[in-house]
């Protein structure tokens, strides 16, 4: 039986009110783009440190072209990111957009987001392709990919992870402290590791990440802070099967575009000592669409899924959960793998992951 809708008179006021939206919406999306470049030429870093000043000025103290920094200086002002004052021909950087703009910014560097816009468009045609294949896509593919996660966990996981963080698990700071040994997996650049590392010298640390550069990038950084009790090792995850060798494992946003992440799970809760601790961050999103419509930069989250962690793990023969996959479903494949107990918490620096702390029996 086919159903008839019967179809609303058009609205032509609402109609209009949508097409500005959308306006507005790629007018956004540029200025997004446009941030990751400041954030990548340090344009930011250097309008943070100077009075009112000339393009020439502010191109000479960057050491870029004048002509390029004046025209993006035209889309922060137009953004009223920067002000400028026509008579003097004078930009500047308020102190209070610098707070969110900058390295070190006091409430973080959002600017830091806009190159997860920026690499979008880096791989749209290949994207493309995969809509009408169906294929997935290799970690090769993306541009920048570790340097960009690097930075992004660098605000939300290794700067609060002593204050906050590690405090979620009862007793492992003071483990940490005592000598445990503990595996960071999909450590990428080993921010969080190498950061844990340093702060307890009587514990020992392993990375695994299955792409080279990343691990190399990790050694290189460890080797130069001098830490001997850390070792990263290149390694494909799917179908890991360690036993019993670690009293610690963590992983920080690296579960869901996984091939298998219920075996990775399963893997993980295997490599813990009897009483270990699983430390998970991954995206605290719901696994029903309609339980997303405010989640925090929830059209974004489902963007970098389609872009990338939808293919990252299709690329690989897997599930292709997505970014979204929902806290639901990261606790059932915890309390299915056989932990004996499985806290979630947020934490309020950081509304869009969700920390779970699992216990082995
Ligand atoms: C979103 S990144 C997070 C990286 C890092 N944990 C961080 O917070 O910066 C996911 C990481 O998982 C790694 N990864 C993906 N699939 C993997 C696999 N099959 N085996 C090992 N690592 C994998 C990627 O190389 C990447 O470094």
């Amino acid at each position: 039986m086919t159903v008839m809708m019967k179809s609303a008179p058009f609205d032509q006021g609402a109609a209009e009110a949508f097409a500005e939206r959308i306006g507005g919406t790629i007018d956004s999306g540029a200025v997004a783009f446009m941030l990751s470049v400041g954030h990548r030429l340090g344009l930011f870093d250097t309008l943070a440190g100077m009075a009112p000043a000339t393009s020439g000025e502010i191109a000479a103290r960057a050491g870029l072209a004048e002509r390029y920094v004046r025209e993006w200086l035209a889309v922060m002002v137009t953004a009223r990111i920067v002000e400028y004052d026509p008579a003097g021909r004078r930009y500047v950087l308020p102190p209070e957009h610098a707070a969110c703009l900058t390295r070190g910014a006091p409430l973080g560097n959002l600017a830091v987001y806009g190159q997860h816009v920026a690499i979008m468009g880096a791989v749209q045609d290949r994207v493309l392709a995969c809509f009408e294949t169906g294929e997935g896509m290799a970690y090769d593919d993306y541009p920048c990919f570790h340097q960009i996660m690097a930075e992004d966990s660098g605000q939300t996981v290794a700067a609060p992870l002593f204050d906050f963080v590690l405090p979620l698990a009862d007793g492992v700071t003071d483990a940490l402290a005592a000598g445990i040994d503990v595996l960071d997996a999909g450590c990428g650049r080993g921010e969080a590791l190498r950061a844990m590392a340093a702060r307890f010298p009587a514990s020992r640390f392993v990375g695994y990440d299955l792409c080279p550069d990343a691990i190399g990038f990790a050694r290189d950084a460890a080797r130069a802070d001098g830490l001997a009790n850390i070792r990263f090792e290149r390694r494909d995850l799917t179908g890991y099967d360690e036993r019993e060798r670690f009293d610690l494992v963590t992983s920080f946003d690296a579960v869901h575009d996984q091939k298998d992440p219920e075996a990775l799970i399963r893997g993980l809760h295997g490599a813990l000592r009897p009483g270990g601790v699983y430390l998970m961050q991954d995206i605290g999103g719901s696994a029903r669409l309609e339980n997303n419509l405010d989640f925090p930069m929830a059209s974004l989250l489902y963007a970098i899924s389609c872009v990338h962690c939808t293919p990252i793990s299709l690329g690989q023969g897997g599930a292709g959960l997505g970014t979204m996959w929902g806290w639901e479903t990261a606790e059932a494949m915890l309390r299915g793998a056989g932990f004996a107990s499985v806290e979630r918490h947020v934490l309020p620096h950081d509304p869009m992951n969700v920390w779970f702390v699992s216990r082995k029996a």
